[in-house]
């Protein structure tokens, strides 16, 4: 398969994975991002936009060669916008009356899983994979959902399960899931950049995932990462239920 079909190909199987993953964690997550919740959601996230989203793209930037200056400018638009959506995550924390210090954070068992998943790669094919084929399209899910869950009811087969699991006891399990100020952030300042973050990544694998090892690679890589973000998320969404709404 030639490069850009396989790109294409590998992006809408984590478009799959992700609609279907979020919708399932819909459920347990919804109405409970409030107070020590949102805090501890909003400082998981500054930390996880600044550790996968500066350093990885940094890691991949030094890898790829020197002639492929116009991917090495992306990748250094794409980290300037990451360190931007972590100071977005850190001025709810501090509005939100949470710590806003970025090294008094102490990461979870699940920010490392998700870091050390995404980092410890070492060819750029298995890099953009990680994160911003697979990693990225699942974040951008789940901020699209807790911004306006109606998403969700677009597809018919999990709108059949929200109402029957959601809606029947619930008359709020369609609004907002965060406070409208962070949904404001998230749909300005964080959303429209996560889009294009994906497309860089497709655009490198397109142009590197040439040969059926390399393909091989990313697949597999694919797979991991889908793992790893199941154990981060989980671990993360334990956390805001363990503060409380
Ligand atoms: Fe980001
Ligand atoms: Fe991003």
């Amino acid at each position: 398969m030639d490069g850009r079909a396989f790109a294409i190909d590998l992006v809408q199987r984590s478009h799959e994975w992700a609609g279907q993953y979020v919708a399932r964690e819909y459920g347990r997550i919804r109405s409970r991002l409030r107070a020590g919740g949102l805090i501890e959601y909003c400082r998981s996230l500054m930390w996880r936009e600044y550790m996968l989203g500066v350093h990885v793209p940094a890691k991949t930037l030094t890898l790829l060669p020197d002639d492929a200056q116009d991917l090495k400018l992306l990748l250094t638009r794409q980290l300037l916008e990451e360190w931007k959506h972590s100071r977005v995550f850190a001025e709810r924390v501090r509005e939100l009356g949470g710590d806003d210090e970025l090294t008094r954070y102490t990461p979870s068992h699940g920010d490392w899983e998700l870091y050390y998943g995404t980092y410890n790669w070492g060819h750029p094919v298995e890099l953009v994979t990680s994160l911003q084929c697979t990693g990225e399209v699942m974040i951008t899910e789940m901020f699209k959902v807790l911004v306006d869950p109606r998403r969700l009811l677009v597809d018919e087969r999990t709108a059949a399960v929200i109402r029957e699991q959601v809606l029947a006891d619930d008359p709020e399990a369609l609004e907002s899931l965060v406070d409208p100020e962070t949904a404001k952030r998230l749909e300005e300042d964080v959303i429209p950049d996560e889009g294009q973050h994906i497309r860089f990544g497709r655009v490198i694998l397109e142009r590197f995932a040439t040969t059926p090892e390399l393909q091989q690679m990313a697949l597999h890589v694919q797979r991991v990462k889908m793992d790893a973000l199941q154990v981060s998320h989980e671990d993360l969404v334990d956390r805001v239920l363990a503060h409380g709404g």
